[in-house]
């Protein structure tokens, strides 16, 4: 899969449909050739264009500026020359730095590497090609790696850079990869969105300025996702997704001859490390793909990768949810708890999450509390085993609401340690839902979150816990790290909760974390590799998260959205739908309830048995499938249809989703995909040749109706034609 040739200096990377060829200029400068369809080993040099407008250094040392500047970077440095995105900048005590890594050595791996202290994809029959470069004046030694698997059409990338010097060096940014691709009219697929509008595509005409998305507040936020997406005009479709949740920046540059450099990391804006001689600092991993079928084919490639190499166990026991907090927010205690649980003991349900609420005093609303991870005597008389026996008496286990990563001014934690909290001398933090983010840098913060987290999971035999972040990254100051590590302090919080995270299920291999951030503001590759399910939205209104699903799912696996029913009219919307629309559309994600059921109506109870029973037949599919959004919705499109087919092509249902009917209208047709041309389909009774729905298509029903959700699944049936 990966080779080196050494009479053209070129090394080659092939995943399975798709190669990846890079180029050794003067034996020493490592450069891009080529990402794209597979191709066969060849002299692919020419594609530099060195001596058409560039000369390499040997041949004029002088023109180093120039040389920098035009040559296709790998892993392009700071100060040199190139004047577009870098991935990599540093200074030292004496000021700035300038770097020329050049290649001191590579090696082939059979493996894939995993990464101190980060989420990282994982698997069999993989090679890590890693290259070694070294900045002579500097002594920082690069590791650059590139894997690719067998099975999985991405090539994945990731740095370390090693203080080889003798004095500190500070790097000031140190992105995971960067490609550069040749010129071409294209648009470039970034997300874009707000709280309870989260992850919508957002495509814009690629040209001078480039296109930039990113985050500066610690997450990745609801307005983002760390990716970037190119699809030429011809065709053709490039992208690179972080694995990471924190500040991202994820850049496409056009420079002035039309070629265009992708680049994504952490966001310098937010960033300085100090390495000390000898310490090394890891990126975190991209993940870069190509392919030939757009967004279609993008979203194969993502949810394959993701279920098969990230996300670990991805089948793992999923519980049916209930959710108390769209039910009663704050206002709950244990009888309270125990009379919804009541109704939906018997109907399918798992696991009952206790929300927001349940701890320190018994807060009513948002404020106080946070940090302190005891029963509220208040609420929980009997504390979290008498609530976990009421629930198990009931068939039902306890899943817990944690917000780790925040501290109220009014709780017993903050009055112990004021100094846990991020501050900058002499200015009062920002407060933001009226809470303050702890220092994750500091590690008696994580020893005493992992503590108290870990005891009441033990004392409620907690299985599931719901894991919240409200309010981002402000007065980024830390009293435990040292002045010239402050800068360090945004990276230092995400790992942080990757350490928590990976201890907490390192303590309780059974455990399932949810992550969750107001929302969906931080779903991102990273917490996927601590939690298999997200919380996508925290609109619930069947219309708004047909949207939201939507955008969720190019990148995401459905085996990973967080996906509840809840009220209506909705808190969120105001707007009302039938309770059989939103099961429906709730359907496709990992599901669950969000609503006081003790008020439903009997023929509203009697659904949800037949719900759940519908939704642990398809979950199968769900989970495992070939999803295609035949039909988008969009932001303002009227109608969805999405189609998951098992891998097998055995079996597949349509999901048809029509918010607003139109006035004189007739039944849609859709052509499906992803079927065999060999086999016949039995659908709503009637028998379909493969190829016919494929190529002709089919007609969905025609209905009269707002808000009107249907699955209609299908399976294959032998040929009666030949
Ligand atoms: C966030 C979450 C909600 C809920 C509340 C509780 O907004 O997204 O689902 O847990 O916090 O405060």
């Amino acid at each position: 899969m990966i080779s080196y040739d050494n009479e053209t200096k070129i090394f080659h990377l092939d995943t399975p449909h798709t190669s990846y060829c890079m180029a050794l200029i003067d034996g020493r400068y490592l450069s891009h050739l080529y990402y794209g369809e597979r191709i066969g080993r060849s002299d692919l040099t020419y594609l530099l264009r060195l001596h058409d407008y560039i000369l390499p250094p040997s041949e004029r040392p002088d023109e180093m500026a120039t040389f920098w500047d035009r040559l296709p970077h790998e892993y392009p440095t700071e100060g040199r020359g190139d004047f577009r995105e870098t991935c990599l900048g540093a200074r030292n005590a004496g000021g700035l730095l300038s770097l020329e890594p050049v290649l001191t050595d590579w090696k082939i791996h059979r493996e894939k590497k995993t990464i101190p202290g980060l989420p990282a994809s994982f698997g069999d029959n993989a090679q890590t090609l890693e290259i070694d470069l070294t900045d002579k004046v500097s002594g920082l030694a690069l590791q650059l790696f590139y894997t690719v698997f067998q099975d999985a059409d991405v090539v994945v990338r990731s740095a370390a850079v090693r203080n080889g010097g003798k004095a500190p060096i500070y790097l000031n940014r140190a992105l995971s990869a960067c490609l550069s691709l040749p010129e071409g009219k294209g648009k470039t697929l970034t997300f874009g969105g707000a709280w309870a509008r989260e992850h919508m595509p957002v495509w814009r005409e690629a040209g001078y300025g480039g296109t930039i998305s990113e985050s500066r507040r610690g997450a990745p936020g609801h307005s983002g996702q760390p990716f970037m997406g190119f699809l030429y005009d011809q065709g053709g479709l490039y992208g690179m997704h972080l694995i990471y949740s924190g500040s991202y920046l994820a850049k496409l540059d056009m420079d002035s001859f039309g070629d265009y450099r992708m680049a994504v990391g952490i966001h310098p804006d937010t960033f300085e490390w100090k390495l000390e001689t000898g310490d090394i600092f890891y990126t975190p991993e991209a993940v870069l793909f190509y392919t030939p079928l757009g967004t279609e084919g993008m979203t194969g490639i993502l949810h394959d990768f993701y279920r098969l190499h990230l996300i670990r166990n991805f089948k793992k026991n999923r519980p049916i949810l209930i959710n108390n907090w769209e039910a009663t927010y704050f206002d709950f205690d244990k009888d309270r708890i125990l009379s919804i649980a009541k109704e939906a003991a018997g109907l399918g349900v798992d696991t009952f999450v206790v929300d927001d609420g349940w701890f320190g005093k018994g807060r009513m609303q948002p404020s106080g509390d946070l940090g302190d991870w005891v029963p509220s005597k208040k609420k929980l008389p009997g504390g979290l085993r008498d609530l976990s026996a009421g629930l198990k008496a009931l068939g039902l286990k306890l899943g817990l609401w944690f917000e780790p990563e925040m501290v109220s001014e009014d709780s017993d934690l903050f009055r112990v340690h004021p100094d846990w909290v991020l501050h900058q001398e002499g200015r009062a933090p920002a407060k933001c839902r009226d809470q303050w983010v702890l220092d994750l840098s500091n590690p008696q913060v994580r020893e005493y979150l992992i503590t108290s987290i870990s005891a009441a999971i033990r004392e409620g035999e907690v299985s599931y816990i719901k894991w919240d972040m409200n309010r981002m990254l402000s007065d980024a100051g830390s009293s435990f790290l040292p002045p010239d590590r402050q800068g360090e302090i945004w990276h230092r919080h995400i790992l942080g909760v990757y350490e928590i995270q990976e201890q907490l299920l390192a303590l309780f291999p059974n455990l399932i974390i949810e992550n969750c951030a107001s929302g969906g503001a931080r779903f991102d590759p990273g917490m996927l590799y601590y939690s298999p399910q997200i919380w996508c939205s925290d609109n619930m209104d069947p219309v708004d998260r047909a949207r939201i699903h939507e955008g969720t799912a190019m990148l995401y696996p459905l085996s990973a959205i967080g996906s509840h029913v809840s009220k209506s009219p909705g808190d969120i919307t105001g707007r009302t739908s039938s309770f059989r629309t939103r099961g429906i559309t709730a359907m496709f994600g990992c599901f669950g309830y969000e609503l006081d059921i003790t008020g439903l109506t009997g023929d509203e109870k009697s659904q949800i048995s037949r719900q759940i029973d519908r939704y642990k037949e398809l979950r199968p599919l769900f989970f495992e499938g070939d999803y295609y959004c035949l039909h988008p919705i969009g932001e303002k499109d009227r109608y969805q249809v999405l189609e998951i087919v098992s891998k097998d092509k055995q079996r597949g249902c349509i999901f048809f989703f029509q918010a607003l009917s139109e006035a004189n209208g007739r039944s849609l047709r859709v052509r499906l995909k992803g079927l065999s041309e060999d086999l016949c389909y039995e659908i709503r009774g009637k028998v379909y040749r493969g190829d016919a729905l494929l190529k002709a298509g089919i007609f969905l029903p025609y209905v009269k109706q707002d808000f009107y959700a249907e699955i209609i699944a299908f399976k294959a049936l032998p040929h009666p034609w030949t």
